[in-house]
Order: structure tokens, then sequence, then C-alpha cells
């Protein structure tokens, strides 16, 4: 199909955007109710701050020579989601929305559990689920989103496909930590 000439009223634009100037980054141009992707975004952050915690946890868990060999990944993971829960922050604030780090209701909120493992495989399994939690509810939310609000669905895009990232290397990290025979 070929694509239709870009055809849109400026003034009009112009005049929108001097008029509801206090809404910052939302404009007219905004699909989506912006309260329901600030609601969905909050759930996010939530789980974003609750897999930090996690991994950070078990960053301290692993103990040992063979903790030894999974705690750099840990680490590296609970900072990567402490960036995620940063990106979504902005985002909510650019939305016109307090972010909600209330610790009171935190794991309600999140979509991904804080578990801690008894031992080293169990805590890597958990991790495991925690991602693969995370892969299926944002890919539903990048699903969702469409075309209402492009700018979060890319951010979610890109969280997304870090996640993706953090599950498959807790799957090399399983498979390692098997092969060594260590439990
Ligand atoms: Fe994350
Ligand atoms: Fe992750």
């Amino acid at each position: 199909m070929p694509i239709q000439a870009f055809k849109i009223d400026m003034e009009e634009i112009r005049k929108r955007a001097r008029a509801h100037m206090s809404k910052g980054a939302v404009t007219s141009a905004y699909g989506e109710d912006v309260d329901r992707v600030v609601a969905v975004l909050q759930e996010v952050l939530a789980t974003e701050i609750v897999c930090e915690l996690r991994y950070r946890a078990h960053y301290y868990a692993a103990t040992g020579l063979r903790g030894e060999i999974v705690k750099p990944e840990l680490l590296e993971h609970a900072n990567e989601e402490r960036a995620h829960a940063e990106r979504v922050a902005e985002r909510i604030d650019q939305l016109g929305a307090l972010p909600n780090f209330d610790p009171a209701t935190l794991t309600k909120r999140s979509h991904a559990a804080f578990e801690v493992g008894a031992d080293l495989v169990a805590l890597l399994e958990e991790d495991l689920v925690a991602e693969r939690v995370a892969v299926e509810t944002y890919t539903e939310i990048v699903r969702w989103l469409g075309d209402a609000d492009p700018t979060t669905r890319r951010l979610m895009e890109s969280i997304l496909a870090e996640e993706e990232h953090h599950a498959d290397d807790l799957a090399g990290l399983l498979e390692r930590v098997h092969e060594l025979g260590l439990r």
C-alpha cells in the first residue's frame, strides 16, 4: 500500500500546544488514556524494583566457590533492573504523574515475586521464573500499547529485550551449574 501524503493542520496543533502547556509532554495526539498507561507503568516500576532487590539479595546469598561463578551476573542484573526502574519512573513523570516508590505495597503491585532460593540452583530458578513472567507481561503491554503511545511502547520494547537477555543469561548459568554438578 502506498504511503499517503503526510498532512497535518499546523495551525490547529500550535493552538492546542499553547492552550495546554501545563500538560508537558502529553498532547492531544496521545491516543491511550494517560491514566491507564500510568497505572500499568506503576506496576512495571514495582516489578523492576522488586527484581533489583531480588537480584541484590541473591548476589549476597550466592556464597562459596559455587556462588562465585554466578555472582558477577547477579550484580549486573541488579544494576540493570535499577536502570529499568529509573527509565520507567522518568516516563511516569513525563506523563504528569508521581512514580510510586511506596515499599509497603511494592510486592503486591509487582508482576514478579521476591523469592530467595534455598540453594544456588533454586535461587537461579527463581530469577529465571521472574524474568519469564516479566517477558510475558511486558510483551502483552507492548501489544496493548500498539500505536497509542509509541514512546512508552519503545521504552517497553527496549526493556523487554533486556529481560529476554536476562532470561537467556540465567538459562546459561543454570546449565553451567548443572554441568559442574554444583548444587
Ligand atoms: Fe528489568
Ligand atoms: Fe531482568
